[in-house]
């Protein structure tokens, strides 16, 4: 199954060479990360929220590159993402390996009910084949689950109570011993953890429990997933503590420097290589506009990585202490080549590419591929939806970023609209679509808009027309090539006119209109593009054909 995606991936013969690594180490919106290895295999899950199929998969065999290999929750697992706010859905999971089986936990936050965390586990006994089995839910509450397998067979359940949860309140790690079977707590849950960073700041999420040589440590992600995120560690006697708070100070912590370039570092997990030598997976940020913490984080939060060193009494480091930074220093792993890619979709395959994501479940008939193409059947949602319009979207993975495609349609009304998307959630997109013109229904205009675009213009719609010539019209609609082309600074929407080579660009707008934060909410999102037609309200009898599908990764 993991090979009958048929893409073309061509790598720029250009690429300049870093002694080390660079990180991210997984572009684009991939935040908490958690990563084991397995004999010589690495996996690594991120959290999906209100995106499906969620808890993207991948694997490497040397930490640098990964591939996705497929998603833990699919239709099969029957868990449904059904009108999430943003940023409600799948959060922070844990993935682990115990007696031949891969365990995977997480929590479903129920925007609307923010209460209700419903932590649940799923599992399979080979990862590569995506059989996931059913979700096990537990009975404790809390966000960011983690299993910890003690040698004598117990397991441990540790989950993150929030302010807003109904009892202990403010960040603290709950823990009780299930059965991973039925998902039944065998204990009363007890606190094993309670932050003692300001009030304010005091978030305690992401928890880990380890056992590493002969003691027990308990990771957490503190200070808010923002500006004060970091990671602390802490040692004790026993899967439960009590805890020891590292004497080097946290894991990971980029934020005490807020002009540094990589922000936010925290969420935290650890794994060791066959020779012994130790690395930390985390999420972290890259501001622009300025550069530095007030930035605004256009990808989202990012899957990075460090080298771990472990002090002579037994605590960790990551990065010995240093900042994180783009390009780490590592003479133990392979010089890594930064080069420019361009990804392909020509739709040969039967089913979609793995890394193309809906907003919520989909449901209905709306889209299939056929003959080379994706046809996209708008439903009466438009992409202010929370679920059930018609709009396939991928992670934006580079700064400097080119999506375009070839779509034809035929609008014979006006509330017909097919077209490209840059997206960063239902309340916050920017479109080029082909319609109907306004006041001129017998022609066709690419129309753009910009919704949501920040904090003077909430909520405000810009909206604007631009004629298309009579050569990208025939009897069987318009036929156009519509590109986006993103620069840390602005995002431009065009279309290449027929028998030209350049690109006509429409439109442009500041790249901060693509930021997660934006509009004075937080989400906890980032860039994404791709297709999608609506009916606006409205049954669309007219499909969207959209083809070659090309998406540029450009690095500087
Ligand atoms: C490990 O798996 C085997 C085979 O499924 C089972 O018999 C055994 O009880 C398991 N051991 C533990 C410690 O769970
Ligand atoms: C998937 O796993 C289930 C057990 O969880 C098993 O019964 C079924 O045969 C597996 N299917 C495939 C295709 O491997
Ligand atoms: C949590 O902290 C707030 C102050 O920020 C306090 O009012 C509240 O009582 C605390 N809740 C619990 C359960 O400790
Ligand atoms: C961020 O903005 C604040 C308020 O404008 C300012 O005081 C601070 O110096 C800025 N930080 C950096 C790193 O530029
Ligand atoms: C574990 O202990 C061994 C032997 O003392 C030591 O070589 C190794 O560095 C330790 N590993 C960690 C992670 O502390
Ligand atoms: C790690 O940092 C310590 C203290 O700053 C320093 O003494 C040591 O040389 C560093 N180790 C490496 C491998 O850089
Ligand atoms: C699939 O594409 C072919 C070739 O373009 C077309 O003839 C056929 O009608 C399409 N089938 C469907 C179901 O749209
Ligand atoms: C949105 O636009 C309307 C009409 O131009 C204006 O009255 C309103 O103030 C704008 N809203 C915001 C939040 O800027
Ligand atoms: C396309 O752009 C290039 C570079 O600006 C220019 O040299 C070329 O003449 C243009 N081609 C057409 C057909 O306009
Ligand atoms: C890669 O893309 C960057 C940004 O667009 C550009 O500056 C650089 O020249 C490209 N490198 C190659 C080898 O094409």
């Amino acid at each position: 199954m993991l090979h009958i995606y048929t893409l073309l991936l061509t790598v720029g013969f250009l690429g300049h060479y870093v002694s080390g690594f660079r990180n991210p180490i997984i572009s684009g919106v991939n935040a908490d990360p958690t990563a084991i290895r397995v004999g010589d295999d690495y996996f690594l899950v991120t959290s999906s929220f209100e995106y499906f199929p969620g808890l993207p998969i991948y694997h490497s065999t040397d930490l640098v590159d990964w591939k996705i290999i497929g998603h833990g929750l699919t239709i099969k697992n029957a868990i449904y993402d059904r009108q999430l706010l943003a940023s409600g859905g799948i959060f922070a999971p844990t993935l682990r390996h115990y007696n031949g089986t891969f365990y995977l936990i997480t929590n479903y936050a129920d925007s609307f009910n923010p209460s209700d965390q419903r932590p649940f586990l799923i599992t399979t006994n080979d990862i590569f084949s995506g059989n996931w089995s059913m979700p096990t839910y537990f009975d404790q509450t809390g966000i960011d689950p983690d299993l910890f397998f003690d040698d004598d067979g117990c397991v441990y359940l540790s989950t993150a109570l929030p302010e807003f949860a109904p009892t202990g309140g403010n960040s603290t790690i709950w823990q009780s011993q299930v059965d991973v079977t039925s998902g039944k707590s065998l204990i009363q849950p007890v606190m094993i953890y309670r932050s003692d960073l300001p009030l304010k700041i005091r978030w305690a999420e992401g928890p880990h429990v380890y056992k590493i040589n002969g003691s027990y440590y308990l990771s957490v992600a503190e200070g808010g997933t923002e500006v004060l995120h970091r990671q602390t560690i802490h040692r004790g006697p026993s899967p439960s503590g009590p805890w020891e708070a590292s004497p080097l100070g946290p894991l990971l912590f980029n934020g005490r420097d807020t002009s540094a370039p990589v922000q936010q570092t925290g969420h935290a997990d650890l794994i060791v290589r066959p020779d012994g030598k130790w690395y930390s997976v985390f999420l972290a940020v890259r501001p622009q506009n300025p550069n530095n913490i007030n930035g605004s984080w256009i990808l989202g939060r990012e899957t990075y990585l460090s080298p771990v060193t472990w002090s002579e009494d037994g605590w960790p480091l990551a990065n010995n202490g240093s900042e994180i930074t783009f390009e780490m220093a590592d003479p133990d792993i392979a010089a890594t080549s930064i080069e420019n890619t361009t990804w392909h979709d020509t739709f040969s395959s039967s089913v979609l590419d793995p890394s193309w994501e809906f907003r919520g479940t989909p449901y209905g008939d709306w889209y299939r591929i056929n003959d080379s193409s994706l046809v996209l059947r708008g439903t009466p949602r438009a992409l202010d939806a929370l679920d059930g319009m018609a709009l396939v979207i991928r992670r934006q993975d580079s700064l400097w970023h080119d999506f375009s495609a070839d779509l034809e349609f035929q609008p014979t009304l006006e509330s017909h609209e097919a077209g490209v998307v840059a997206w960063v959630n239902d309340e916050y997109h920017n479109t080029i679509s082909v319609v109907l013109c306004k006041d001129q229904p017998s022609s066709v205009c690419l129309k753009t808009a910009t919704i949501g675009q920040g904090i003077e213009i909430d909520g405000n719609v810009t909206t604007t027309y631009h004629p298309l010539g009579t050569e990208h019209v025939s009897d069987e609609g318009v036929a156009v090539r519509i590109y986006i082309s993103a620069t840390p600074e602005t995002y431009k929407f065009g279309y290449l006119p027929l028998g030209s080579e350049n690109v006509t660009w429409v439109t442009a707008f500041p790249s901060s209109w693509m930021a997660a934060r934006s509009g004075g909410r937080t989400s906890w999102h980032g860039a994404r593009m791709g297709l999608y037609a609506t009916g606006n309200g409205f049954p669309m009898l007219k499909e969207a054909v959209f083809k070659n599908v090309e998406a540029v990764s450009n690095y500087k």
